[in-house]
């Protein structure tokens, strides 16, 4: 959500900022622009639409200047329109910046410099803090910058230039993300990890309120009140290309057909032949022994794979689990302790909900234990423990692999609580252990296997407007994400319902050709789900089942099946998922949209 870049040395910046943003269009955007400095002037395009629309007007005659900063915009104060797009700045030109994250007392501020006679372009937020800036500075760009940061409420990540400090960006951030990139005579500033990863593997990660004076052979770091401060640096082992679509059309599908890989990442050195082993997380037996709750917070997908882990560690550790979604629980006053284990499971770790969630968690003295995939990230780094999903560098919106690791994260979870709390037996725990170790393999199979009938399913399901999902137990937990998956990408309006549910009222839906996809993995529901099958398809609803290998008696009741290799049906879902991730890819593609970057969404949620 909105993408910063800078960039100074000694090569022309305007290509490489360009690069740089495209290598962030996954976060999601609505306008783009530049700035680039050439000795005292700076040169700014800005345009509203994709980074095409911008790189036509530069095409002819690009700005030129070794120093430059970037940005693409999602809009959220003003509609996303040239005047809108950043960067912005002062009344004199002198400033110009751009900023990712919401000022939430921009009104009283802006109305403060108008009294004052400062003349505002745009209808944004972030304008203010160039004008800010302008009343501020006595000749020190980075103590202007420090004294106009404490002015602001709300969250920013701020790239600033200036045409009376040339040759140098200040950047500074408060829960919005920011990274300093060092390379050999030149350096960079991002908004995240891979936008630079093809220059250099090294970086500074900003910590909240802290601000870094970057020139093309120098970077100094400082705290809130103007200290110098040192910083380890961040050495990254992901290379460009694991960033990159490594062939396929789409991130989204290069991210399905990863998901074996993925799963075996999280489980490795965790879940191994006869054992499970987090001590990586710092959580004694005692601890565990002593949680009488165990709450999960989320957003979307990440929220899903939360569910899908309330059935599992209540069935295997039989304690109780709360889910909730991270915009309500942080409003909801929840009822925690110390004696409540918190897990906050985020793929990108930046999600402002989620990261107001564990800090009101932590206030009321839980310890909090964040599933992420993001080293560095604001969520990894103010959790008292982290388990990484390991699913590497995840750029499509819609989230796929990293959706499949959180769920494997809570099988793993599951599994460890279970052996500490001796709530299965050795040898029940040594099967299931055996049952987890077989997914890798088995998700390569199901890909195989389900990817012919999927693709023919989405040739009919391109013509819909609505279809359903249903389930029981974990089959619901999953019917949720394929809901999602298909909502966000196709813009199919898509229903996920508890298979039990439906004769409380959206079985007036149903109708002839209304697409249902029906799971069926729960085997001890198995039944119940056959009869809930029989009463869409009795009303005409043209039904998909996902079920296990063998499980044929479904076949009279449907139109189509996808069977999935039999595995422990607890773990069921890790599989199941991955038919639907397909479905909602090869139906966007037949509708034609954009499948890594679907319309008003963005990857990385950074604002309420
Ligand atoms: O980065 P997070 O996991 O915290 O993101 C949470 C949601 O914004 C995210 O899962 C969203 O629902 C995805 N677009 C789903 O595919």
């Amino acid at each position: 959500m909105c993408g910063i870049v800078g960039y100074l040395g000694e090569k022309e910046a305007t290509p490489i900022l360009i690069e740089g943003l495209e290598r962030l269009e996954y976060r999601g955007y609505d306008s783009a622009g530049i700035a680039v400095s050439v000795e005292d002037e700076i040169d700014v395009v800005k345009k509203a639409g994709k980074l095409k629309v911008l790189k036509e007007a530069i095409s002819e005659n690009p700005p030129a200047g070794k120093v430059g900063i970037g940005h693409t915009r999602w809009a959220t104060h003003g509609s996303p329109s040239d005047l809108n797009s950043h960067p912005h700045s002062d009344c004199t030109g002198d400033f110009v910046i751009v900023h990712n994250g919401i000022i939430e007392n921009f009104q009283q501020l802006k109305d403060e410099l108008v009294d004052k006679g400062h003349s505002f372009r745009s209808e944004t937020d972030t304008e203010v803090i160039a004008h800010l800036i302008e009343e501020n500075y006595q000749g020190k760009l980075r103590e202007a910058v420090l004294k106009v940061a404490r002015m602001l409420e709300g969250s920013y990540a701020l790239a600033i230039l200036s045409k009376r400090e040339p040759g140098k960006i200040i950047a500074i951030r408060r829960d919005s993300p920011l990274i300093v990139g060092i390379g050999e005579d030149e350096n960079y500033i991002a908004s995240d990890i891979p936008a630079f990863l093809q220059y250099t593997n090294q970086f500074y990660i900003l910590d909240d309120e802290e601000l870094a004076e970057v020139t093309r052979d120098n970077i100094s770091l400082y705290d809130a009140a103007g200290n110098r401060i040192e910083k380890d640096v961040f050495v990254v082992n992901w290379d460009a290309e694991m960033a990159e679509k490594g062939g396929y059309e789409h991130f989204m599908l290069k991210e399905i057909h990863e998901e074996p890989d993925a799963i075996r990442r999280v489980l490795s050195n965790r879940v191994t032949p006869g054992n499970v082993d987090l001590s990586e997380i710092n959580l004694s037996s005692e601890e565990i022994r002593n949680y009488d709750k165990i709450h999960i917070v989320a957003c979307g997908t990440a929220s899903y794979a939360g569910i899908m882990g309330k059935y599992v560690i209540e069935e295997l550790v039989r304690m109780p689990v709360e889910v909730d979604i991270a915009s309500e629980f942080r409003y909801r006053q929840p009822l925690i302790d110390e004696n409540s284990l918190v897990i906050v499971v985020s793929q990108s770790g930046e999600t402002a909900d989620t990261l107001a969630s564990l800090r009101l968690a932590q206030k009321k003295g839980a310890k909090v234990l964040a599933f992420t995939n993001v080293t560095g990230s604001s969520i990894a780094r103010e959790a008292d423990e982290v388990l990484y999903l390991q699913a590497g560098p995840e750029i499509a919106v819609a989230s796929t692999k990293a959706y499949i690791n959180m769920v494997v994260a809570f099988y793993i979870l599951a599994l460890y609580l279970a052996k500490v709390r001796s709530t299965v037996t050795e040898d029940r725990l040594y099967e299931l252990i055996e049952e987890v170790l077989r997914l890798p393999k088995l998700a390569t199979e199901t890909i195989e296997k389900s990817l012919e009938l999927v693709k023919e399913r989405a040739r009919v399901y391109k013509l819909q407007d609505n279809a359903f999902f249903i389930g029981r137990n974990i089959d619901f937990a999953l019917s949720l994400e394929g809901a999602l998956k298909l909502k966000e990408i196709s813009y199919i309006h898509a229903e996920a319902y508890p298979a039990g549910e439906l004769k409380h009222g959206p079985l007036a839906l149903i109708e002839d050709g209304v697409p249902v996809v029906a799971i069926a993995t729960r085997l001890s529901l198995y039944d119940k789900m056959l009869s809930n099958i029989k009463e869409v398809k009795a009303r005409g609803a043209d039904v998909l089942a996902i079920t296990f290998e063998g499980e044929t008696e479904v076949e009279k009741s449907v139109d189509h099946v996808i069977y999935i290799p039999r595995i422990n049906e607890l773990f069921s879902g890790a599989l199941a998922i991955i038919p639907m991730h397909l479905l909602a890819y090869y139906t966007s593609l037949e509708r034609g949209y954009d499948v890594d970057q679907p319309r008003n969404l963005a990857k990385s949620v950074t604002v309420e």
